[in-house]
């Protein structure tokens, strides 16, 4: 299948890639390396030894993107690109909505001049909100409390009444609960500009001796041991459920929603333990304070995707730190050392 990857040298994308690449795809990928680095595509080209067609351009470019499409005429686009830091979306929400809301709304326009009919979109567990209700279920209301989150539902809503229009077209909207994990090479992997704002990047710079200690946001959660609990998913896991979700589509019209997650959630203090045994490293951490706008805990009801698109993720926590430490190990700077 001719396939457009937006996103594709970011986390999730460039995990994604590769799986696409692997299955023999013809790939255009779409990136402005906003939050990546082209070294990720030279790492994806070394390890696949496939080649792919690259656009590095910003989704809000209409005209470019249009062109690229008119072109490429992909079968199918996997919309990965946006931004996604909840804290600064609280900060500059013009320039979420706009970004993720606004480029969505371009690639919509340019799949339609292309004739392109089916989309899959990289959505989030953020879209439920407050929790009323565990595990979230699909049913489950979307209540986003932040900018990011709203991005997020705007863009399934979106989507949802461009598919409406017509009989032909199809969208699944992914809800990914928290994607942890590096490819199993040790190649590609999370590589966040900055000081982490997610647990496990942070947890790893602990480890390979770039930062001190962990800051452990609360431990007076109503959690089995008071911190927070969340569904943590190894990258190559949810990668392949985006490969699941294409097959769906190829016989299926209209929307559907689907969590990805396992299931299982685990707490902060288990997460640091994992990475422990992984990396056979300390991992010295404080107590903090909550961090603002945390929920104590969340995690997946994947059933609808397990049933729908025969696909469950399968490795564990353990494989998750493992694959971190190999590509922490690596690259201890990421792409750009
Ligand atoms: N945490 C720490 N210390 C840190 C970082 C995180 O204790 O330095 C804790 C958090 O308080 C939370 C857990 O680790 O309990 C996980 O935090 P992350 O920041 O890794 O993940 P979140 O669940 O907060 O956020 C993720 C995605 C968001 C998405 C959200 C809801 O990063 O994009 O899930 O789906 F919006």
């Amino acid at each position: 299948m001719r396939i457009c990857l937006t996103g594709g040298a970011g986390y999730i994308g460039s995990h994604i890639l590769v799986g696409l690449l692997e299955d023999g795809h013809d790939v255009l990928v779409v990136d402005n390396f906003a939050n990546s680095s082209p070294t990720c595509l030279q790492h994806i080209r070394q390890l696949t030894g496939k080649s792919f067609e690259f656009l590095e351009e910003d989704i809000c470019n209409q005209p470019a993107i249009s062109a690229a499409f008119s072109t490429f005429r992909p079968d199918i686009v996997i919309h990965c690109a946006g931004l996604k830091a909840v804290g600064e979306s609280q900060k500059q929400p013009l320039r979420y909505y706009r970004t993720n809301v606004e480029g969505s709304i371009n690639l919509l326009e340019a799949m339609d001049q292309a004739g392109c009919q089916r989309i899959i979109f990289s959505s989030s567990a953020t879209v439920y909100g407050t929790p009323r209700y565990l595990p979230y279920d699909e049913a489950h209301p979307v209540a986003p409390a932040n900018v990011y989150g709203r991005t997020k539902a705007m863009i399934e809503d979106i989507i949802t009444d461009w598919v409406a229009t017509d009989p032909g077209r199809s969208a699944a909207l992914l809800r990914y609960f928290n994607p942890v994990g590096a490819h199993e090479s040790g190649e590609i992997g999370e590589d966040p500009k900055g000081i982490p704002n997610n647990l496990v990047p942070y947890i790893a710079d602990v480890a390979t001796g770039m930062r001190a200690e962990l800051s452990v946001f609360g431990n007076d959660y109503e959690t089995r041991d008071g911190t927070g609990v969340r569904d943590y998913i190894h990258i190559t896991d949810l990668a392949d459920g985006h490969i699941a979700a294409m097959a769906y589509l190829g016989d299926h019209q209209g929307v559907e929603v689907f969590n990805l997650g396992t299931g299982e959630g685990s707490s902060v203090l288990e997460v640091v333990a994992a990475f422990r045994r992984a990396s056979n490293q300390p991992v010295p951490y404080e107590i903090k304070p909550r961090r603002d706008g945390d929920i104590a805990e969340f995690f997946a009801n994947p059933a609808k995707a397990n049933d729908r698109l025969g696909w469950q993720a399968t490795r564990t926590l353990d494989a998750m730190c493992a694959d971190v430490w190999r590509w922490r190990s690596k690259y201890p700077r990421g792409f750009d050392v």
